[in-house]
């Protein structure tokens, strides 16, 4: 696939780290795309795996509606609190009190991982808006999974390419420390749930390696076997040279491909400073087989 003439659509792409990540300079996502803007983001998507648009306003609907034009949203049904409440596919990341409590989600994704990897349609991408952030910190790193991959021996890319692997839910980091009420509804509706070690990317035909800091083991193989080889590849994944490291400003909107990065969100802020955040998620596939 010829990537898109994306200065022809008055875009510009500028990398934003040798490994993945671009801004994109030129869009304004509460307008109204045409599908030859649709067709040259995601141009830039497939080549970037992450991309940023800066200096943007937060519309609810004007989010939604650019979101929508790249695929179906899902509606955060998995994880069926802290939406808000007219837009569901619409998930709050946030430190705000909601209900007269800390939200929960402000400790969202404090280990590697790709959305929704322990549910039965794992996120094809999210969009994530900042409202507020922090004075300092409060960063989220992203790694590339395609190179992840590529850089493996080809022969431990031929073993991962038949093996599935499983996703338990009750290794989201912190989901211990959470309403227990709650975490007991998330861990019904999604048991551990085996997905290929391996994702092909339906638009790029690439192949990235989708094993994460959730994943428990491989299916049929024991935890003992896993657990050094999880360890390895996530430590090979998320090696410095392989990641971007967003610093957020308010008016940002990052969107990620789940299907070829994994992402982390640091706890490296005062958590007495509001970080305030939105997510729009993309649906992916139905994958995987329950495995308990
Ligand atoms: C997410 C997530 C990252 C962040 O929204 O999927 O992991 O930095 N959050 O809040
Ligand atoms: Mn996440």
């Amino acid at each position: 696939m010829a990537p898109l003439d994306t200065a022809a659509a008055g875009l510009t792409v500028t990398p934003l780290a040798h490994a993945l990540g671009a801004e994109i300079v030129g869009v304004d996502i509460n307008q109204a795309p045409s599908a030859d803007l649709v067709a040259a983001i995601r141009s830039a998507w497939n080549r970037h795996h992450v991309i940023v648009f800066r200096g943007q306003q937060f519309e609810a609907a004007g989010m939604l509606r650019f979101a929508q034009a790249f695929g179906a949203l899902d509606d955060h049904a998995a994880t069926p609190f802290y939406r808000l409440e007219e837009y569901p596919q619409l998930l709050q990341i946030t430190n705000r009190q909601i209900g007269g409590k800390p939200s929960e989600t402000r400790n969202t994704g404090r280990n590697w991982h790709s959305d929704y990897s322990y549910t039965d349609h794992p996120a094809a991408a999210s969009m994530l808006f900042c409202v507020e952030r922090p004075p300092v910190g409060g960063d989220t790193m992203f790694c590339n999974m395609v190179r992840a991959y590529e850089e493996l021996s080809p022969p431990l890319r031929a073993f991962l390419d038949g093996l599935d692997v499983v996703y338990d839910v009750g290794l989201t980091a912190g989901i211990n420390e959470r309403d227990p009420a709650k975490t007991a509804e998330v861990r019904r509706l999604n048991p551990p749930i085996a997905h290929p070690a391996v994702r092909v990317h339906p638009d790029s035909g690439l192949r990235a390696l989708y094993v994460s800091e959730r994943s428990s083991h491989f299916h049929g193989m024991t935890a003992a076997e896993s657990r050094p080889l999880i360890d390895h590849l996530c430590a090979h994944a998320t090696r410095p040279e392989n990641v971007y490291r967003h610093v957020w400003r308010p008016g940002d909107l990052v969107c990620w491909d789940n299907r070829t990065t994994m992402h982390v969100a640091l706890a490296d802020f005062d958590q007495t400073k509001p970080r305030h955040m939105l997510r729009a998620t993309l649906l992916g596939e139905k994958s995987g087989f329950v495995v308990g």
